[in-house]
């Protein structure tokens, strides 16, 4: 197996950063603007962490291209880290938009687009009751309070290196065995081993131990974990572990926010999950701020039993905007027109093109790193078999590697996901932009050993 030797990387990403710099000067003018009313010089903290000096500015996208302000055209295989794996800007989408904003964007009144897209769900993931919020992170804050309302049990339950958003709660992690803060919190409320239990995926002892407790509302988890690297859970893993919960009575909260990049009804179709909630975000709107979540017909029923017309306004499930006329409208054009089976099935094979070409080019260079694959998205990471789990693949991520070669590909004109190896597929990505991809990652294979 070769080894990448660090004098070698830190060589070639100071190339690299210095090309960077060059080819970008319009970026770097605003981000020195920026510095003057942006905290950071960015409009969110963690947009200073994309790889180079400053992040690159966007003038405009569509379908699976951006161009940054500096007029470079980008292969986008980041896609909004999903926000966008419609595709930029769909011209179903736009024009629902557009219709949309001329008639009404937000009016605490239901629009009949909501009953579009509750059929449609319905369709997809088998759940028969939805409700909408603005992103995802408060679909899981939500189903999360109805679980613990309805279960009157205090703690929820996730796996080791876990991403749903900031929910509070999630924010947790395992040192030597025992819950406490994940490292990077700012500012937790309480300690979060007071409300969760964490365990690692794919190990059913250690998730009936913590079930044993019978204190766990819910197990709010992702199918297969999508923000670690993408982890698949192990043959015959969910279906034990859905036992376990329904017999020890905590809720099971699917999270398909990413895995929906299984297919039109994610991994709970895919693999008939039964889940008591679902969550789905992000792309549900193609980028337009809205997200969904549904329950059974046994949760609905608990629900009712439980939450009263007079309080429903305030007691901690809403949002003003939530459930508005142009999210709606927006969700409608994109489950109708864009996140379709005909789409999905082009996505997919473009995924497993990428996949196929980069996993030749590790086996090239004799790399000790694997690449994995679900559905229309893809992920490579440092280490040679697939992590069973977030604490063996964060054990594998390397920070100064992952820069590098984020870098290369942003300099040569294909944007990865930040913070992990990601790329993602849109139903307007050819086979022209994954190749394009696979042969930057050979060069850059090539460089480093
Ligand atoms: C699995 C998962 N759930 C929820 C979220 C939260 O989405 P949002 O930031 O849009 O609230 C994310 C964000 O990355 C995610 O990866």
């Amino acid at each position: 197996m070769t080894t990448i030797h660090r004098k070698k990387l830190k060589e070639l990403s100071d190339r690299e950063e210095h090309r960077f710099m060059v080819q970008h000067p319009r970026s770097a003018a605003l981000y020195k603007a920026a510095q003057n009313s942006l905290l950071g010089g960015v409009p969110m903290n963690w947009m200073k962490k994309w790889a180079g000096a400053f992040p690159v500015f966007v003038k405009s996208a569509k379908g699976a291209h951006f161009t940054c302000v500096d007029g470079r055209d980008y292969v986008d295989l980041c896609l909004g880290d999903t926000g966008a794996m419609t595709g930029h800007s769909p011209d179903e989408v736009v024009e629902a938009v557009a219709k949309r904003a001329r008639e009404g964007l937000t009016l605490m009144l239901p629009t009949e687009d909501a009953l579009y897209v509750g059929e449609d769900l319905k369709k997809r993931f088998g759940l028969p009751y939805w409700q909408f919020t603005l992103t995802a992170t408060d679909a899981n804050r939500f189903s999360i309070r109805i679980a613990r309302e309805i279960t009157q049990r205090p703690k929820i339950l996730v796996f080791h290196y876990c991403y749903h958003g900031t929910v509070d709660e999630t924010f947790a992690g395992l040192k030597d065995g025992v819950v406490g803060p994940r490292r990077g919190n700012i500012g937790p409320p309480v300690n979060p081993a007071m409300t969760t239990r964490v365990v690692e995926f794919n190990d059913l002892n250690a998730l009936e131990d913590a079930l044993k407790h019978h204190d766990v509302a819910c197990i709010l988890a992702e199918p297969a974990m999508t923000n670690v690297g993408i982890i698949l859970p192990e043959n015959g893993y969910w279906k034990q572990a859905r036992e376990l919960a329904r017999r020890y009575g905590a809720l099971f909260i699917a999270d398909e926010t990413h895995t929906i990049c299984a297919g039109p009804g994610g991994c709970t179709a895919e693999w008939k999950l039964e889940p008591d909630m679902l969550v789905f975000g992000k792309a549900i709107g193609s980028g337009i701020p809205g997200a969904a979540y549904g329950c059974t017909e046994e949760v609905a029923q608990r629900i009712a039993a439980r939450i009263h017309l007079e309080d429903c306004d305030v007691g901690g499930i809403g949002g003003t905007l939530a459930g508005n006329a142009l999210s709606l409208a927006a969700i409608r054009a994109t489950l109708e027109h864009v996140l379709t089976a005909k789409n999905f099935e082009k996505m997919i094979a473009l995924a497993v093109r990428f996949n196929d070409g980069v996993s030749a080019e590790i086996k090239k260079y004799g790399l000790p790193w694997n690449v994995q694959r679900l559905g229309c998205r893809a992920e490579y990471t440092f280490c040679e078999k697939p992590p069973r789990n977030g604490g063996e693949s964060a054990a594998a991520s390397d920070f100064e590697l992952e820069r590098f070669l984020h870098l290369y590909a942003l300099n040569r004109g294909v944007l990865l996901t930040p913070f992990h190896n990601m790329a993602l597929m849109c139903p307007e990505t050819t086979a022209a932009d994954i190749d394009l991809h696979t042969r930057i990652f050979a060069e850059a294979a090539q460089e480093l050993v």
